[in-house]
């Protein structure tokens, strides 16, 4: 059955090369440039019944929406007809029901969900359809456990590459940002269940998260940390926002005014709510008055939180009007409608963990793989001489759905590595399968959720013999070894940063011995944030990235390792050849203490080795193919623009390589002349394409004129300066293959 799906394969292969002998050249419409129409979100049309609702309710009954009254909800008015504001985590799918009253799961047996792929390799699809894709299913299956809001998308910027929650968010670049949260948050809206835009903002560390101070200048402010928070409330309608942990310029992200009431709402116009992180409120009067609206929180009795007795009080002495409390319960009766919670006729019902759902998992999986080194051409696997293929690691068992302190998600499904290729390999090929290396913590701090510490789980660094023999047996008794290494959710944690880059449990070592048995190895590395490859690339020249990819993971693997699919993921964040190299740690301002100061200002991530120039080990963008693409001839429909006009941006992306594949084109632009410090290139652009083997297709990317806009801090507005300005389209930051020169008058 399986050898008959593979001949299929080989033979409908072999017909597109032969059907694309000839080289054409195509249009392609750039998707990333899809308008992605929210939801119309104005509260005024409920105002009448707002209004009455408000009139009726005691200042008890208002109160008590603005607080949990349970783990992952706020107060209802049941006599009024008012529901419990139901929420539930988050970025990797809907997380089993919590208990009311304490972080112990509630035990129900029909909340199994979807595991989807962590943001990080939503991300590397560079593919905002599939973000569209994540949002819409798991709204679904937000709506089908009954909820009103989805903790996510979880959009910090990558700062530093030890951020414990990395896996979590999308990337070190604000226009990619933007870019995948949009689609994600409309996917969601459009269920009927909103979202919570979390964790605004700078929360860009665990370490001291509860009490660091973030000081940022106020350019790059607006031009790195901003840009994806203000796209989810303009462009995107989010309904609602998280506030984060930390302090910003003195105040709790909770309690900002600036923040929450100056941009968020009088700038940006958010009429939506902001709920604060669990137990991430310090004032009552002040978190109120400068603009959070529901505080939710850790066990403890939910009348003593803030927003609850002693907001009472707080309106019984005097010291807030009830006006400002009917203003926040307004806000919070605002989201309810709007998501058909409350008079809610024709609420979408949802369905959770079905079939599709998997498929669509799948889908990002499987576009979200990077390959890293394949020098000499060993993928896809050549399977014609195997007989028996050694399966190392401890992460070819590994299952990530569950574990360290962040949000997981109660799965039936996760295809493992072995599982996958156990699933798609020919029959007839032995699989020896060794653990190698084991899961083993020296210090394990994972509980110190409340008093974090930078001081990560530290793996222990000796291998177990007995396991190393059973590998080093496995590899000789096999003709080719496949390792599964790098990181897991255990490891790679909310709640701590890492330590340093080093790979945990002694893989380095393992692969290096592995290879004088057997040097034929395949590494494939599964992870969410970067780490030290130095070694391990010394070992191999075939090299994989994989995630925490869901539940259909290891299907995905399994499919690209084949060559059943071609890969097209592309890294979304910088991996430093040391961690000294990284912008953060190259100024010395992380992790701080009682303050962190970002002193690299707008050069995170790329923008830092681009304009420093230093050479990254894999940079921003990266990820090979099976086959090879050419970039050529970058033409603009015009040489001359002005502010309010789009750049139509044209090239051709031609595959010489032998199968078809689709190509990351990256559209990033350099204005070398420039008045003011910029970073020496940014992302302005990208497009997905597939391009047929053989074939040349000819993409347009749309670039308006306002993206070029710095912020200028006197003027506190966007600025596009004018001159020059160099557009450079390339499948990496730093490949560059084809430039134009454009004038904005
Ligand atoms: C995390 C949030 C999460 C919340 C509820 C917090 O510790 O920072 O991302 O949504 O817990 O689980």
């Amino acid at each position: 059955m399986r050898i008959h799906y593979r001949f299929t394969l080989i033979v409908l292969c072999a017909l597109v090369v032969i059907s694309c002998k000839e080289e054409k050249t195509d249009k392609v419409t750039a998707s990333n440039q899809k308008e992605y129409t929210p939801k119309v979100f104005d509260v005024s049309k409920f105002e009448s019944k707002i209004d009455s609702l408000i009139s009726k309710m005691t200042l008890e009954e208002k109160i008590g929406m603005l607080h949990g009254n349970s783990m992952f909800a706020t107060g209802g008015v049941e006599r009024l007809g008012v529901p419990e504001l139901k929420m539930a985590d988050g970025p990797l799918g809907i997380r089993e029901e919590i208990s009311r009253t304490s972080w112990a799961p509630a035990g129900w047996n029909n909340d199994f969900a979807t595991y989807y792929p962590a943001a990080g390799a939503v991300a590397a699809t560079w593919e905002p359809e599939l973000s569209y894709v994540f949002g819409n299913s798991v709204g679904q299956e937000a709506r089908a456990r009954g909820k009103d809001m989805l903790l996510s998308p979880a959009i910090n910027i990558i700062r530093t590459p030890l951020g414990g929650r990395t896996y979590e968010y999308f990337t070190e670049d604000p226009f990619l940002n933007k870019k995948l949260s949009v689609p994600f948050i409309v996917g969601v809206q459009d269920n009927d269940v909103m979202t919570c835009v979390k964790h605004y903002a700078v929360n860009n560390q665990e370490t001291n998260r509860g009490t660091v101070d973030v000081l940022v200048d106020e350019r790059t402010l607006r031009e790195i940390y901003l840009p994806a928070y203000k796209a989810a409330v303009t462009e995107a309608n989010a309904y609602s926002l998280m506030g984060a942990y930390n302090k910003f310029r003195g105040d709790y992200l909770c309690e900002n005014d600036l923040m929450l009431n100056k941009i968020l709402r009088d700038e940006w116009g958010f009429q939506g709510v902001v709920v604060s992180d669990w137990a991430a409120v310090h004032t009552t009067v002040k978190s109120l008055v400068n603009g959070l609206d529901i505080e939710m929180g850790t066990p403890k009795p939910f009348n003593e939180f803030f927003l609850a007795d002693k907001l009472i009080a707080a309106v019984k002495a005097g010291e807030i009007s009830e006006e400002e409390i009917n203003k926040h319960v307004k806000r919070v009766l605002g989201v309810l409608f709007q998501v058909k919670a409350i008079d809610g006729v024709d609420r979408e019902t949802g369905s959770i963990a079905t079939e599709e759902h998997y498929k669509e998992s799948y889908n990002i999986a499987v576009e979200s793989i990077v390959l890293l080194e394949n020098d000499d051409d060993v993928l896809p696997l050549k399977l014609e001489d195997v007989k028996s293929i050694a399966v190392i690691g401890n992460n070819a068992t590994k299952k990530n759905a569950l574990g360290g302190f962040g949000a997981g998600v109660k799965t039936k499904r996760e295809i493992t590595p072995l599982e996958g290729l156990q699933n798609r390999l020919p029959d007839g090929i032995k699989i020896n399968y060794a653990e190698g290396y084991l899961e083993r913590y020296i210090e394990n701090n994972n509980d110190q959720k409340e008093n974090i510490s930078h001081n990560g789980p530290i793996g222990v660094k000796e291998l177990d013999e007995t396991k190393l023999q059973e590998a080093l047996t496995a590899a000789k008794d096999s003709d080719l070894v496949i390792i599964l290494a790098g990181s897991n959710r255990d490891y790679e944690t909310e709640a701590s940063d890492r330590l340093d880059l080093s790979l945990p449990f002694g893989q380095e070592e393992l692969i290096e011995k592995v290879k004088v048995v057997n040097p034929n190895i395949v590494v494939v590395m599964i992870g969410g944030a970067p780490f030290d490859l130095n070694k391990v690339k010394e070992q191999t020249s075939t090299l994989v990235w994989s995630w925490f990819n869901g539940s259909e993971g290891g299907n995905a693997l399994a499919d690209v390792l084949l060559g059943n699919v071609n890969p097209s993921g592309k890294l979304p964040w910088t991996m430093p050849k040391k961690l000294s190299d990284s912008p953060a740690h190259a100024t010395n301002s992380f992790p701080g203490d009682e303050i962190v100061e970002y002193k690299e200002g707008l050069l995170v991530g790329y923008r830092w080795f681009d304009t420093k120039n230093i050479e990254p080990l894999y940079p921003f963008g990266y990820g090979l193919s099976y086959t090879n693409f050419e970039i050529s001839n970058v033409k603009t429909d015009k040489e001359t623009y002005t502010e309010n006009e789009t750049i139509e941006v044209t090239f051709n992306v031609k595959n010489a390589g032998g199968i078809d594949g689709k190509e990351v084109a990256q559209l990033y632009v350099s204005k070398s002349d420039s008045s003011i410090e910029r970073p020496a290139q940014e992302l302005k652009g990208f497009k997905k394409v597939l391009v047929n083997n053989g074939a040349t297709e000819n993409v347009t990317i749309n670039l308006p004129v306002k993206e070029l806009a710095y912020y200028n801090v006197d003027k506190k507005a966007w600025v596009v300066e004018t001159g020059a300005y160099k557009l450079k389209i390339g499948n990496s930051s730093r490949n560059i293959q084809s430039e134009v020169l454009i004038d904005i008058k």
